[in-house]
């Protein structure tokens, strides 16, 4: 109630950027006033449940997405309001500026965004450093790339680093699927998995899907996954289909020009994505259901279609902290 009719307008009177850096600053606010935050806590988390899942060990299904804390900032903090699961990044291993701005769009009438920021991050080191900050509660997966401008053995080289850094401070790790080309692609996971083997700790690692993605390209991640020994999927990241944007005129549109489109906007994708992934994947495949989970119900039905875990994204902007102990309750109810 207060986060819609007082928080949320004053926030959206801001630009994204500067919301979310306000955010931001409150978040580590709290941090200098622990009476705040024991009554945050208090207020978003009431049960200490410990889950074990398919590798990963947390306190409930309900994840942050990755791109909010992109540089590991806050994580934390953001644990406070009952996340299960945070996916931190996209991280890359050199600091990276990300698109020009304006690069993040409301759109309030679809409870949608559309967002293009590139993959800006403060790079490995300064996340390598933040990490080791991790309250001991917090569950945490990294969403790693390459350098944009990297190809070939160097990319290869340079996700290795990625993992063999973090391999102690993440719990998971996510790879953007079509994020390089398929060739690469295969090249690294090979590598990856590879140097996985000789790593003291054996961390899943995911492939985080387009929201476009066809089944013929889900078969093909399926695949790739059964030929690498992988973990599972993120189902799904940003559609590019705007056709449930109807509340925007094309001009409208066409003025913010290209971008993925998150929240309710992504229709039902990704739970097609899901219930595909799991009826051929088999029930042993890691599934994190996300993109357009917005109410308690989506994350209930997200689960009935067959994903281990549920991240939002949107839902957190749109609908403020409480939708995550809403969430939690739904899906806990189920067990
Ligand atoms: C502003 C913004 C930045 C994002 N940055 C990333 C990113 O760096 N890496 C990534 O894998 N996904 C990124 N995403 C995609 C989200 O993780 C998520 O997959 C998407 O928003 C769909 O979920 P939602 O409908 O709950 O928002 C970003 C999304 C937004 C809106």
């Amino acid at each position: 109630m207060l986060y819609k009719s007082i928080i949320r307008p004053l926030l959206f009177r801001m630009r994204p950027e500067q919301a979310h850096r306000f955010t931001f600053a409150f978040l580590k606010f709290t941090n200098y006033i622990p009476l705040l935050r024991a009554f945050i806590r208090n207020r978003y988390q009431f049960e200490e449940t410990q889950l074990i899942c398919k590798g990963i060990v947390c306190k409930n299904r309900i994840g942050l997405s990755a791109g909010m804390d992109k540089g590991a900032e806050v994580f934390n903090e953001l644990a406070d309001y009952g996340f299960g699961f945070i996916e931190v990044g996209t991280v890359t291993p050199d600091p990276c500026e990300g698109n020009p701005r304006p690069r993040i769009f409301r759109l309030p009438k679809c409870d949608a965004l559309i967002a293009r920021t590139g993959f800006n991050n403060p790079g490995l080191k300064t996340v390598k450093q933040r990490l080791a900050h991790r309250a001991g509660r917090v569950t945490l997966g990294v969403n790693i790339n390459k350098n944009p401008q990297s190809t070939g053995q160097q990319a290869v080289d340079e996700l290795l680093h990625m993992l063999t850094e973090l391999s102690t401070r993440a719990d998971y790790f996510t790879l953007n699927w079509g994020s390089m080309d398929a060739p690469l692609m295969e090249q690294v996971l090979t590598a990856l998995v590879e140097r996985r083997a000789s790593l003291p700790m054996r961390r899943p690692i995911l492939l985080k899907l387009p929201g476009d993605i066809t089944p013929e390209g889900m078969d093909e991640v399926l695949a790739t996954i059964a030929r690498h020994g992988l973990d599972g999927v993120i189902a799904t990241g940003p559609t590019t289909d705007r056709s449930l944007l109807r509340r925007y005129t094309k001009a409208e549109l066409e003025a913010i020009g290209s971008g993925g489109i998150s929240g309710k906007a992504m229709g039902l994708k990704s739970y097609f994505a899901v219930d595909y992934l799991r009826k051929h994947g088999g029930p042993d495949l890691l599934i994190i259901g996300a993109g357009g989970v917005m109410t308690p119900a989506d994350a209930e039905r997200m689960i009935r279609m067959g994903a281990d875990f549920v991240q939002i994204y949107s839902a957190f902007i749109h609908e403020g902290p409480g939708i995550v102990p809403q969430m939690v309750v739904r899906v806990g109810e189920m067990e």
